[in-house]
């Protein structure tokens, strides 16, 4: 049974991340998309919680780190910044054979996020979408995004307009960007998710990514052994409770689950700020001020950390791949038009489920 949740007045409610759409997407988005299969569904299906389910890394199975199946002749890999980020060229991901999708969770487990540009697998349907994500862990059913009609696993980020809505969003805001782990309130997120272009504005719509692990090194031991200690509570409940002010449809029961501040990633052994703008509610043992001081702290951290950043530009038919332990991200709106709003902008995301995070303190 849906949970009730107290939420402000409808008129006190904006659309806390703007990307997104609650409901049903105007006609003309259907005549204007060579995609009208992935614009945002609302079916009132139930998911139930996700269970405590087995994960083995993929990249841990891979015997010689140079990629030999991933990476062959005409295949040229170019990073967009020392720490983070690169761009794979010559590899159609579509092509990829088990041992072959081994060695990219190994490259996105090192490298954080991967660009894949020009890709037929974007062109190939929800099914074979689903099941290339499904080598990387479990599948993801989202609360309240709209989805791909008879695929729940994904998950649709739609701007296209809308320039009543983005006006009083930023009535109360001073920038659209909203820097997060993607559905960290679950038991066991992501791992790995993949982010597919459908349509998107010539110039802008950039997304940003910032490495944690980087993020964490640069603190001092003192700040950092205090960090390994801390539990932090995610809950999706206020991202349900604004999808129901504005409308929307709601698949499943608000999640909250305890985990570590600082995660261990699988592969790497690195230790990774596990951090969110949008789900993080409370710092276990600390006061009210006191959770709030310290994660604005990390996430200005983060923030301004622009030398462990990356941004990728999105090109027509690309495919990104990144690793949600050890990075944090926003899109960035900026494809606005004075005249009619948002230019649109239209990509998939699938989510593998992952390990239940390690804690930094257990080691
Ligand atoms: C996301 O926040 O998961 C997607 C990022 C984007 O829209 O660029």
């Amino acid at each position: 049974m849906s949970a009730t949740v107290t939420v402000a007045p409808a008129e006190e409610q904006i659309n806390y991340d703007i990307n997104l759409p609650y409901v049903r997407v105007a006609g003309e988005a259907y005549e204007g998309t060579k995609y009208p299969q992935y614009l945002p569904t609302w079916d009132p299906v139930w998911f139930e919680p996700l269970r405590p389910f087995d994960y083995q890394d993929p990249a841990l199975r891979v015997k010689d780190k140079t990629k030999p199946n991933l990476l062959q002749g005409g295949s040229k890999v170019t990073h967009i910044q020392p720490f983070l980020g690169s761009i794979v060229e010559g590899v159609q991901l579509s092509q990829l054979n088990d041992d072959a999708k081994d060695e990219l969770a190994l490259l996105i487990s090192e490298r954080k996020v991967v660009v894949f540009p020009d890709q037929d697998l974007v062109d190939a349907g929800p099914e074979r979408q689903d099941k290339f994500m499904r080598y990387f862990g479990k599948p993801n059913y989202q609360p309240v995004s709209g989805t791909v009609r008879g695929h729940p696993s994904f998950h649709i980020i739609h701007r296209d307009g809308n320039k009543e809505e983005i006006g009083r969003f930023l009535e109360q805001r001073t920038t659209t960007t909203l820097w997060h782990q993607d559905v960290s309130y679950e038991i066991q997120p992501p791992g790995y998710v993949m982010l597919g272009l459908l349509q998107g504005p010539e110039v802008g719509g950039d997304t940003i990514f910032a490495a944690t692990d980087a993020a964490y090194r640069r603190l001092s031991p003192t700040f950092r052994s205090f960090l390994d200690g801390l539990r932090a509570v995610h809950s999706s409940s206020m991202m349900i409770a604004h999808a129901r002010v504005n409308g929307g449809l709601v698949r499943k029961d608000p999640v909250q689950t305890v985990h570590p501040l600082i995660r261990v990633h699988p592969v790497t052994g690195e230790k990774c700020l596990f951090l969110n703008g949008e789900f993080i509610t409370k710092l276990q043992g600390l006061k009210e001020p006191e959770t709030k001081v310290l994660l604005d702290f990390l996430l200005n951290h983060v923030i301004t950390g622009h030398d462990f950043q990356a941004r990728v530009r999105w090109r027509p038919r690309t495919i990104v791949l990144f690793d949600n332990r050890s990075t944090i991200h926003s899109a960035v709106v900026d494809y606005l038009d004075e005249e009619y709003g948002a230019m649109p902008r239209h990509i998939f995301r699938l989510c593998a489920m992952s390990e239940k995070p390690i804690p930094a303190s257990d080691r």
